[in-house]
């Protein structure tokens, strides 16, 4: 059980995981409105009882608690700083009804038959079984339990990737990642979602395109934008690890005369598209 997912752990809990923390305030303004449609597509009553998959920070988990006064939302990740940040947010913000605890979704035992809603902003893609862990998240929800959550459609579709892959390529002689493996980019095929989804017992599952510009780094300059954005994505920073300080400033003024077209006054404004998965147990 240790050994699984065991490089996304390394990430989450160690450097990108504090580079998700220090940075969260430019990741929330990017990431808050597709977790907002994820969100709207929720039955919130006052009285839910909710997992956040992958919560992160715990953005998500907060907005949902002050929606659900008398229910309960349990944010779930592998990242302890990024736990850390949301379990002092939420007594910053007296939401009692908030609840944050380090579990692997995929390995560890959730209780059964527990939740009424299992949500996730871009916490369920990296998964070395998504299958194992939909199975477990399946079982942790009620008999009449929903499912929603915003993952990333093909990177083709979403340039702040497809862009700095093109640039790293230029330097670097890498097999692309094998199609599917742990990342952002895992569920960017809605029949595998749907496979996933299926076999692990889901009924009525919709998967909606949800296309719209999105603002990263808010109110960075474009040095800092793209110095930021070669530490945030877990795929990116195993790519570099092994390149020296040379290189690694050469991939970035390459990457900052790819960006340039897209920095406006509030930051780097992209295109994107992601996918919107709602299911019944
Ligand atoms: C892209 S971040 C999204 C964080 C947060 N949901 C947000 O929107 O800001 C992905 C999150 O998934 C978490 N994660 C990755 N694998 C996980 C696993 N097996 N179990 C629980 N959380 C996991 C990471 O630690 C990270 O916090």
């Amino acid at each position: 059980m240790e050994d699984k997912n065991l490089k996304q752990k390394e990430f989450w809990s160690g450097a990108g995981g504090d580079v998700w923390v220090n940075k969260q305030r430019e990741m929330d303004i990017m990431l808050n409105p597709l977790g907002q449609r994820a969100i709207d597509k929720l039955a919130l009553s006052p009285d839910k009882i909710i997992l956040d998959i992958g919560c992160g920070c715990g953005a998500t988990s907060l907005e949902i608690a002050k929606q659900i006064p008398q229910g309960k939302i349990i944010g779930l990740d592998i990242s302890v700083p990024m736990l850390d940040q949301a379990s002092k947010l939420a007594s910053e913000m007296s939401l009692m009804n908030t609840e944050f605890q380090v579990k692997d979704v995929q390995v560890e035992e959730l209780k059964s038959e527990y939740f009424d809603i299992a949500f996730s902003r871009f916490g369920v893609m990296f998964f070395e079984d998504p299958f194992e862990a939909f199975k477990n998240i399946h079982n942790s929800l009620k008999q009449d339990g929903q499912l929603s959550f915003v993952c990333w459609q093909n990177a083709s579709l979403n340039p702040w990737q497809s862009l700095s892959m093109q640039v790293i390529k230029q330097f670097l002689d890498l097999p692309a990642p094998p199609p599917q493996s742990p990342g952002p980019f895992a569920f960017e095929d809605k029949e595998y979602i749907k496979e996933i989804l299926e076999v692990s017992g889901f009924q009525e599952i919709v998967i909606t395109d949800n296309q719209e510009d999105i603002v990263m780094f808010s109110g960075k300059s474009i040095r800092e934008a793209s110095e930021d954005y070669l530490t945030i994505n877990p795929v990116v920073t195993e790519m570099l690890k092994n390149s020296g300080d040379e290189l690694k400033e050469e991939i970035l003024e390459a990457l900052i005369t790819k960006f340039s077209d897209f920095h406006k006054n509030e930051g780097l404004l992209f295109p994107s598209a992601t996918w919107i998965v709602t299911a019944k147990k």
